[in-house]
């Protein structure tokens, strides 16, 4: 892949003009805990064929190895995480516009941040910038117990429509316990407002995954990350080339690693105040 074509389609701002999207509970209505989430219908064999071949032809045939980063891809229907407008383009080899400006990254660049992050069922991760949903939903697939903040309210609520409906045992976070999650599925907890200030009561996580773009690393996200723990964030301005960086906390301090050009939608609230 060239740095032209990954810098483009990494997760950059809405192709379309924003719109609104479908409401998540029309289609989805939202049971009242994790414990009552139902199993989805089944799948549409072509929906099934098209995430086989991005799995083989955009992750595999790169350099996505991890073999439960690729189950995982191959697990999570992407297609219930893009609104009625973007489902044709659901399996392309790019970002897809989830309205109110915002994006699903590419299905490479989800791949390469979950392989990145190193991931084990169990951990506790926090990812800021819920968006979609689809994200949160892969980490889920990998066990992982997900803490997930987004701070624009509307998608915050479609992504929760859209993992309910996806079969997800969603947690919003005045809901209190996840109950038992279903086989296989590490809990998710929502919470909408802004990500920077993390979230201190469920702290210290094992992972961090900023899924929008600040020009630095917010300090309370980086106390909240565990000793030994790995955080990942796109970093830089917006008139910048921003850099997928991964930080290692170690016992006597930092480890820093640059590891791709990307381009990310940038980080509102209180990151833009500094
Ligand atoms: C590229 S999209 C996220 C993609 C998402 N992870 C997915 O799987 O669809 C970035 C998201 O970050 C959200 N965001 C931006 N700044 C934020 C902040 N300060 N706190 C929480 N979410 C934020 C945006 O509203 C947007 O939904």
């Amino acid at each position: 892949m060239t740095l032209t074509l990954l810098l483009a389609l990494a997760c950059g701002p809405s192709p379309q003009p924003p719109g609104p999207l479908p409401s998540p509970g029309a289609a989805s209505p939202s049971p009242a805990s994790a414990a009552d989430a139902v199993p989805p219908p089944p799948e549409d064999p072509h929906t099934v064929d098209a995430r086989r071949r991005m799995v083989e032809q955009q992750l595999a045939a790169r350099d996505i190895t991890d073999p439960a980063v690729l189950a995982a891809m191959q697990a999570v229907p992407r297609q219930r995480f893009v609104p009625e407008a973007s489902w044709s383009v659901a399996y392309h080899d790019g970002a897809a516009a989830i309205g109110w400006g915002q994006t699903i990254s590419q299905p490479y660049i989800v791949a390469f941040m979950t392989q990145a992050l190193q991931v084990e069922p169990g951990m506790k991760v926090l990812e800021i910038g819920t968006g979609s949903g689809y994200q949160a939903a892969v980490l889920s697939a990998l066990g992982a117990h997900v803490y997930s903040i987004e701070i624009v309210p509307e998608l915050a609520a479609w992504a929760d429509g859209a993992l309910r409906a996806a079969g997800f045992p969603v947690v919003q976070s005045s809901e209190g316990s996840a109950g038992a999650p279903l086989p296989g599925l590490g809990p998710v907890h929502l919470r909408t407002g802004d990500g920077y200030l993390g979230w201190p009561e469920a702290a210290p996580f094992d992972r961090i995954l900023l899924t929008a773009a600040p020009d630095h690393v917010p300090p309370p996200l980086r106390d909240q990350l565990a000793v030994g723990g790995l955080l990942l964030l796109p970093l830089g301005g917006e008139t910048e080339v921003q850099e997928l960086v991964r930080l290692e906390r170690g016992a006597r301090g930092w480890r820093e690693e640059r590891l791709l050009p990307v381009r990310f939608v940038p980080m509102t609230g209180q990151a833009q105040q500094r």
